[in-house]
């Protein structure tokens, strides 16, 4: 990536981190002035910092050792006591805490010196142009509907349950898949269906989930993953934006490849497509594929060699029902 735009996501963070910490700031001040008690606690715990510095330089480890015991105490002692008071007055306690947008690094974007994984995602976000697909605000677990699924089952679903047993079953499929995203023994998800079942709406909320829980998800449809791909290929190497794409689709904890079926295949596409979802098995990165296509007309389109690991690696869900995009236009 550009080191400038790096450098602008990081101002950004800067920012945030301000803001969450002068908002913190203030709401302490507000305390103190109301709680006299809780500010001079606060004094307290300012104290014990100083000693503790002092403790620190102790040359004999026993003695140094039982200081750090003894500060510990009386610093929890000393929380608690903030924790009552806060309470006791009516103060949540959110208020004496910084509310940082990302918890694990802090609104800093980075944990030791590895990028944390809102670093990261943002950086695919950009790369990607994300934002715009990825709608994680409208479609996640929260959103997700069931009243656009019938309860009656029909011959013409192909299926003894109904839509609506049915995706029930895909959600707590989908909701397992999103805890056990770094497990080894979680299968992958092959979602299969007509238009306009909610496949695309699922994998969504599965993004949703599994970047919130800090890890990182890229989702493209197959046609431009492949130009993608290709791009990176045709400029060997020598293109820095097509090549940190290109990795990030191996690096990724989840790719979602939707809409496979729909891009115009050759040989060299075929090659890389196995390549993709090869390695990713290998190192045990998590995948949700979907298409319109049915298993044979898979065997009829794709290598044996590919079809073979959708089949043996990925837990197939097939979506059935009526086409939700047209109920959303009747009910409009
Ligand atoms: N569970 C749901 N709750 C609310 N809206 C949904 C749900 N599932 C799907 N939708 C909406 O229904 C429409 C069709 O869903 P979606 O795009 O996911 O279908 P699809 O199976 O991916 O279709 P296609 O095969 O054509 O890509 C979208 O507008 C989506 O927002
Ligand atoms: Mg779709
Ligand atoms: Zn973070």
């Amino acid at each position: 990536m550009d080191t400038y735009v790096l450098k602008d996501i990081l101002k950004e963070y800067n920012l945030k981190k301000q803001r969450a910490d002068d908002q913190c700031k203030k709401n302490k001040k507000e305390i103190f002035l109301k709680i006299p008690e809780v500010a001079s606690l606060q004094d307290e715990l300012a104290t014990i910092s100083i000693k503790s510095l002092k403790n620190n330089m102790i040359q004999d480890q026993i003695s140094r050792e039982i200081g750090t015991q003894n500060l510990e105490l009386k610093i929890n002692e000393i929380n608690n006591k903030i924790v009552k008071s806060l309470k006791r007055n009516g103060y949540d306690l959110e208020m004496f805490n910084p509310k940082y947008e990302c918890e694990m690094c802090k609104d800093t974007g980075y944990l030791n010196d590895k990028q944390c994984s809102c670093l990261k995602q943002k950086i695919i976000n950009i790369a990607y142009k994300q934002s715009n697909v990825l709608r994680l605000e409208d479609e996640n677990f929260e959103t997700f509907d069931t009243c656009y699924y019938s309860s009656k089952s029909d011959e013409k679903y192909g299926s003894t349950k109904s839509p609506l047993e049915n995706i029930e079953d895909i959600r707590k499929i989908s909701l397992n898949f999103c805890k056990n995203i770094s497990n080894k023994n979680q299968k992958n998800l092959l979602f299969i269906g007509g238009t306009g079942i909610g496949k695309t709406f699922l994998s969504n909320c599965i993004a949703s989930e599994v970047i919130k829980n800090g890890y990182t998800a890229i989702y493209q449809t197959a046609p431009i993953l492949m130009d993608t791909v290709i791009q990176y290929k045709l400029s060997y190497g020598k293109n820095n934006d097509n090549k940190q794409k290109y990795n990030q689709i191996f690096d990724a904890d989840l790719l979602i490849i939707d809409d496979l079926g729909t891009e115009t295949m050759n040989n060299i596409k075929f090659t890389e497509l196995f390549n993709i979802i090869n390695t990713r098995l290998l190192n045990n990165k998590k995948m949700i594929i979907s298409t319109n296509l049915t298993i044979k007309k898979l065997y009829d389109t794709y290598d044996e060699r590919v079809v073979s690991r959708l089949i043996g690696n990925f837990m197939i869900c097939k979506f059935i029902g009526d086409d939700i995009r047209l109920k959303k236009k009747k009910i409009n």
